[in-house]
């Protein structure tokens, strides 16, 4: 059952614990795979690709035990190294298990990843970086071949600061021979919490957070037990439903530090913030103010997988705003779908830019979840709309929200299954 129908109950007054972060949990996930012993990890939320990142590592023969945000992985043997292509084409993050399994087993097979279409989405910064570390990588039909004798320490540089390729570089490069320097690496701080999980595992990784990160391979590890920290796009999503429905919301999990440029925006909307530690409240301002002009990028720039939610606040602000996406190159899924619950946003595909005119009360509305931010901006906008949503394909948004409906309910919103 896929199809769920919200209704908004008006302004917020509630509180809320987000969610472990899915985009740090999924590369940790990957990592366990490096260590012959027990990895546990705390936090992590329970949501349909850590499903799926589970279903691999048992695929390739490791036991992993959940209970609730606890998962237990023992990867003593590793008996597979080929990822199963529908776990591969469920989530682009399976991606990540390559450089694992070239680290621990040096071969690693699988078929190019799924995940959200959000335009051209390939991995060739992943599999060029495989081969300067000493791996052959041959694609038959669709299949991803990679294989080495031994990996030896390099220099790579990215062409972009891709999160998906530093994260699957750091895996591999653990396994290599001698010290690997990525260059123009990621930023985010999934990338941090990834390197803070191999330091801990007693690997040696530094420079995470800036553009150059140093990876010492060859390193012995050892069992680790490590607490995931919040997901920050899921406390943006919440707040942004806020900014919509109005109302007051205290988060708690919050890693505000990694937020300053969704704050920030939201602070310029004219929502007031109140910050005690990793507790958050805001407060939805009466009348929100448009932002003029806003470009996604990467981190510590306006983050992407925020982009989808803003839109629908943003037809409610007192002036015309504009936002310009740079990261991915067909981002606006959203739109389609917003424009039926009476949203006046137009995207200028070639200058992937979307101009969203404020002033507008969207309505409820039959609509279908693009992929998973799309998805959570439908959601936003069913909360501050008039009258029912029927939100379909909302597997989407199980794939990285937890307990969705649960939340809703919190929130103050109606939430039913229909048929
Ligand atoms: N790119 C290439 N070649 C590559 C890799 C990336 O051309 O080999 C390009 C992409 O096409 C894109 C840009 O580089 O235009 C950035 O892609 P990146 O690799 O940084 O993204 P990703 O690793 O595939 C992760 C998150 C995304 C998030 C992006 C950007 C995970 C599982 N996914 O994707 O999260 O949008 O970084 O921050 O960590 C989401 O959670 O909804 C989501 C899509």
């Amino acid at each position: 059952m896929s199809r769920l129908r919200i209704r908004n109950c008006g302004p917020l007054q509630a509180e809320l614990r987000v969610q472990g972060s899915k985009n740090s949990s999924l590369p940790c996930l990957a990592a366990a795979l490096l260590h012959p012993g027990t990895t546990v990890l705390e936090g992590v939320p329970m949501i349909e690709d850590v499903a799926t990142a589970i279903e691999i590592l048992r695929a390739l023969g490791a036991g992993v035990w959940t209970d609730e945000g606890r998962i237990t992985i023992c990867a003593n043997d590793i008996t597979n190294t080929r990822i199963p292509v529908q776990y591969m084409k469920k989530m682009r993050s399976s991606a990540v298990f390559m450089g694992a399994l070239l680290a621990r087993m040096k071969n690693a097979e699988a078929v190019y990843p799924g995940g959200c279409v959000l335009g051209n989405r390939p991995i060739n910064f992943h599999l060029e970086g495989f081969q300067r570390l000493g791996c052959d990588v041959a694609v038959q039909e669709d299949v991803i071949i990679a294989k080495t004798s031994g990996m030896t320490g390099t220099g790579i540089k990215l062409p972009f600061p891709s999160v998906g390729a530093t994260e699957n570089l750091m895996l591999a490069a653990v396994g290599a021979e001698g010290t690997t320097m990525i260059e123009n690496a990621a930023k985010e701080p999934e990338v941090i919490e990834l390197a803070r999980f191999l330091n801990r595992m007693g690997l040696e990784v530094s420079g995470a957070g800036t553009s150059k990160i140093c990876i010492r391979g060859g390193q012995k590890t050892h069992d680790i037990h490590f607490c995931m920290s919040g997901d920050r796009i899921a406390a943006g999503t919440w707040l942004l439903c806020c900014m919509n429905a109005g109302g007051s919301l205290w988060l708690d999990n919050v890693p505000v530090s990694w937020m300053r440029s969704t704050l920030s925006v939201l602070e310029q909307m004219g929502a007031s913030l109140r910050i005690d530690g990793t507790r958050l409240e805001c407060t939805a301002p009466q009348k929100i103010r448009a932002v003029k002009h806003l470009k996604t990028a990467p981190y510590p720039g306006f983050p992407t997988d925020m982009q989808s939610q803003l839109l629908p606040v943003l037809c409610r602000a007192d002036e015309d705003s504009c936002i310009c996406e740079t990261v991915f190159s067909s981002r606006f899924c959203a739109v389609r779908e917003l424009v039926r619950m009476g949203a006046r946003i137009t995207v200028d595909q070639e200058k992937n830019l979307a101009w969203v005119q404020g002033g507008v009360r969207l309505h409820g509305a039959d609509v279908s979840a693009p992929d998973l931010r799309a998805g959570a901006a439908l959601v936003i906008a069913a909360m501050g709309a008039g009258g029912d949503t029927i939100i379909d394909n909302f597997y989407h948004i199980e794939r990285g929200y937890e307990r969705i409906t649960d939340t809703i309910r919190i929130l103050g919103g109606e939430a039913c299954w229909i048929c």
